[in-house]
């Protein structure tokens, strides 16, 4: 591949360092950075450690001093409660600046933690905001995780603060936010000491006196707090993500890295210009929300849209359309699993062709690959270009992309493109040596990470160094498989460990196991993904019954899904459960869950010789038939 998008790779793997320093005159830091990153004393990566910046401070003040206050900073569409409202940057500024506020009132200033709970709202935004303002580390927990998911993770960040809202809504149903809050704080062994609660009209709260105290009036008496100056690597962020355990692991974001990044991407990446508006379809619980809705498009002076809906069913699948137009949307990035939705309901595109997309320029899609037939029915509807992006909750930006900021190269169906600069990605097989192009194997980058990657896992260094970094020395461990072909292009092929991907939301099938074997008349089980026309990936559970269990199958059944569902949240969706006899594994015991994934699947089996009893799959195959 010869051109500009080689020439700045090359730039970039000749010297990362002066690559790095020479973009980081892109952000208005308070005190500029004199090095590009520094290893502490575990040896983990740290970027403009010496600067001092504050990242509400660049998405929002710094805009306003330039004269931009008036430009619309966050358009709030959500179909479920008929509303639109639009803050400028100055508006925007100044309800943080308030919020910030109310959180220093309440004692919590640089290094706290603050655990936010809330649907796609603008208070959300405000929150996590004004969290950076005061240099307080935010943590944001999906609405859809349940109260379990949301203890297990205020344990592990200990904040000050939870911020929640007194409900969400799922297209027609509202789901009380507070109970679930209220049920977490009293699982939690941290003991919070205030919680602040925005109350909606659709469902409001009971607050309780002495703890909880009410977003609207704390605000009415609030006084504005300026940006304090925090360094580099100060933590902006903690971003809980599934691991191949029931524990998640909390993704740190540093402020300086962070901002950096989420500033070069809006050009590389997403080829965009301040002022335009850009439309991340997600949710402000995953990580593209956070890097995408909230930082990265008001760090670059963009518009952002915080959409309260869904592709299909708010009211129709032409609701992404509608957006488009009504905001004049230049770009929108969403899940495939969002348009796999649109194209079942819409199959003839008509809702696209009803509307004016005039504006809109490209479309963005990551979160799980993204496969041909979406790929291709959505060119052909929109006539667009349809760019697939590969990145992780980890790295916090687009580990493969199409530079189009740069120059856009051919797009092959099926693959993310190439290593954005920043990322030296490289196929490693078991033994850590280079794969050919086209051979597969174990996705890694080498080391240092680019800024913007975490630098560890919250309060787990240990974890970080076994899980990332201890397979393959001198490189980050990706937990994807997949290969570079012969010009370059990378494709991911799917995940190597325990993580699946449900409508775009990842989730651990060994939490699930170990929820599915707590049950007291579970003997043993097997938890993994198989594939899904709309969601990609769906859970299945295998399940060996003790011989004591003397109840029916229906209701272990029942149980074994309310289970998950109550524990992890309604996002599991694990409704595949099946009985068996025996499941296969290894002589050593290892169970064999890829194999038993191949088996529903319908794909090819490759049985490791080490198999105990091959006859396992033949029973289970008839079971699979008749069930
Ligand atoms: N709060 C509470 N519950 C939630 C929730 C939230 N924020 N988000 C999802 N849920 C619930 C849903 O209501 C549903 O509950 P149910 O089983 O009682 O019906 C369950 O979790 C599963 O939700 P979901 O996986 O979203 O399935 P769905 O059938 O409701 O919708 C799609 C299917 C494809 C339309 C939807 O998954 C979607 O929009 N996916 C795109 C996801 C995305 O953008 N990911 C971002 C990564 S880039
Ligand atoms: P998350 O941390 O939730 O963003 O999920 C990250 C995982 O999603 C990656 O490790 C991949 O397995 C998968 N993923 C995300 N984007 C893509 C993509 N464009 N192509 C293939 N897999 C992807």
């Amino acid at each position: 591949m010869a051109g500009e998008y080689q020439r700045i790779y090359q730039q970039f793997q000749s010297d990362p360092v002066k690559f790095w320093m020479h973009q980081s005159q892109r952000i208005d830091w308070h005190t500029p950075p004199t090095e590009a990153y520094h290893q502490d004393s575990q040896g983990l990566y740290h970027w403009f450690a010496d600067a001092k910046l504050n990242t509400s401070y660049l998405a929002l003040d710094s805009h306003v001093n330039q004269g931009y206050g008036e430009r619309a900073a966050l358009i709030y569409d959500s179909p479920v409660t008929a509303t639109q409202q639009t803050y400028s940057y100055r508006e925007l500024r100044d309800e943080v600046a308030h919020f910030a506020g109310v959180m220093r009132e309440l004692g919590v200033g640089k290094g706290d933690r603050v655990v936010i709970y809330m649907p796609m709202i603008p208070q959300a935004v405000i929150a996590m905001l004004a969290c950076a303002r005061l240099g307080a580390i935010h943590s944001v927990v999906f609405g859809g995780f349940a109260a379990h998911e949301l203890a297990v993770r205020i344990d592990d960040a200990t904040p000050k603060l939870v911020l929640g809202a007194s409900c969400g809504i799922e297209v027609e149903r509202v789901i009380a936010y507070k109970p679930l809050i209220d049920e977490a704080l009293a699982k939690a062994h941290h003991k919070v000491q205030h919680c602040i609660i925005y109350q909606r009209p659709q469902c409001p709260a009971e607050l309780s006196p002495m703890r909880d105290v009410d977003w609207h009036q704390a605000m009415q008496t609030a006084t504005a707090v300026d940006a304090v100056p925090v360094a580099g690597d100060h933590p902006l962020y903690i971003l809980y993500t599934s691991g191949t355990t029931g524990t998640p692991k909390g993704v740190v974001r540093e402020h300086g890295g962070h901002a950096l990044a989420m500033h070069y991407s809006m050009e590389v990446v997403y080829a965009m210009k301040p002022a335009e508006v850009f439309w991340a379809a997600s949710d402000i619980g995953w990580v593209v929300g956070h890097s995408y809705i909230v930082y990265a498009p008001l760090i670059y002076g963009c518009t952002t849209v915080l959409y309260e809906g869904k592709p299909v069913r708010t009211p129709d699948a032409s609701a992404f359309w509608r957006v488009v137009e009504e905001h004049h949307v230049n770009a929108l990035f969403s899940a495939p699993t969002a348009f796999r939705a649109i194209k079942k309901e819409d199959p003839n595109g008509a809702g696209f062709k009803r509307h004016n997309t005039q504006s809109l320029q490209r479309l963005f899609l990551a979160g799980e690959r993204l496969d041909p037939p979406t790929y291709e029915w959505l060119t052909e509807t929109t006539q667009l270009p349809v760019l697939d992006h590969w990145w992780q909750t980890e790295t916090g930006w687009a580990i493969a992309c199409n530079p189009i900021g740069i120059e856009p190269l051919p797009i092959k169906a099926g693959s993310a493109s190439v290593p954005t600069p920043g990322f030296d990605v490289h196929i490693l097989d078991v033994d850590g040596t280079p794969c050919a192009a086209g051979e597969s194997g174990a996705v890694a980058i080498k080391l240092p990470l680019p800024p913007g990657c975490l630098p560890t896992i919250w309060q787990n260094n240990e974890r970080f160094k076994a899980g990332y970094l201890s397979t393959y020395p001198g490189y980050y461990l990706c937990g994807d498989g997949g290969y570079i072909d012969e010009q370059g292009y990378v494709f991911i092929m799917g995940r190597i460990d325990d993580v699946i991907n449900v409508a775009g939301h990842r989730l651990s099938t060994g939490e699930m196991e170990e929820i599915v074997a707590a049950h007291p008349a579970v003997a043993e089980c097997a938890v993994f993904g198989i594939s899904d026309t709309l969601k990609g990936q769906l859970p299945m559970a295998m399940v060996v019954l003790k011989d004591s269990y003397s109840g029916t199958w229906a209701d272990i059944r029942a149980e074994l899904i309310s289970s998950v569902r109550t524990q992890i949240g309604a996002i599991a969706c694990l409704k595949e459960v099946l009985c068996v006899e025996r499941l296969p594994k290894t002589r050593s015991g290892k169970i064999l869950r890829k194999n038993l994934r191949q088996l529903v699947d319908g794909e090819a089996l490759q049985i490791p010789s080490t198999i105990d009893d091959a006859s396992i799959f033949t029973q289970i195959a008839q079971q699979l038939r008749s069930a």
